[in-house]
């Protein structure tokens, strides 16, 4: 079976963002599985913040048609996911909710599966913020999230040198959800 390809990006734009660099961490591990790989910035798809009446009289951002389009081309979705104040960034919450408002089909929630992970320089890691980001991915719109997550906390001592996790055990544990990443996009190869 071909390999899914998968696209991968981080929900702040911010330079020297830590989800940034997990996102390039990811990129890079699945690059050695030899898994086709696409990161984006969304600095590249900048939105207006929701208004219903903008929609009303303008229709859906053409970043928000293109990001919707470029979902739908990959099988699998990496989000690197920084946590504000327990919950998602409204950057990231703010895209979603715009490529959620566009119908056409095929559907860039189903058919595909999502891994889900963050940094943060707390001892939580941002892992509440993650718990939001899958009840919006799984319950809001229906997407597969894999269990698997993976959860840099303490970043400022996390990341080493040469672009990976000082920590062996945070190493297999992207791995591991990488691994499932992409046995599960693997099954919307067509
Ligand atoms: C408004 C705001 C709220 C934040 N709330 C949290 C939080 O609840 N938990 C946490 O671990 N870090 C929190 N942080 C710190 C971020 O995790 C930290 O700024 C992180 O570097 C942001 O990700 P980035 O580097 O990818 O931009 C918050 C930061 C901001 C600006």
């Amino acid at each position: 079976m071909a390999n899914p390809r998968i696209l991968v990006f981080a929900g702040s734009h911010r330079a020297g963002s830590i989800n940034t660099r997990l996102a390039g961490i990811v990129v890079k591990e699945l690059a050695m599985m030899d898994v086709p790989v696409t990161q984006i910035s969304l600095a590249d798809y900048p939105m207006p913040l929701y208004d219903g009446d903008l929609e009303a009289a303008s229709g859906q951002p053409e970043t928000a048609k293109a990001l919707h389009r470029l979902i739908t081309e990959h099988q699998g979705v990496f989000i690197a996911s920084p946590e504000y104040n327990a919950g998602m960034t409204g950057l990231l919450k703010n895209t979603i909710d715009w490529v959620s408002r566009i119908k056409t089909q095929p559907s860039p929630w189903k058919g595909r599966a999502y891994a889900i992970g963050a940094a943060s320089g707390g001892n939580l890691g941002g892992y509440r913020g993650l718990l939001q980001l899958r009840q919006t991915l799984g319950l809001g719109l229906g997407a597969t999230v894999i269990p698997e997550m993976t959860v840099v906390m303490r970043a400022g001592d996390a990341f080493a040198e040469h672009g990976g996790f000082k920590d062996e055990a945070m190493t297999n544990t992207m791995r591991t959800m990488l691994t499932r990443l992409v046995d599960e996009a693997a099954r919307y190869v067509r």
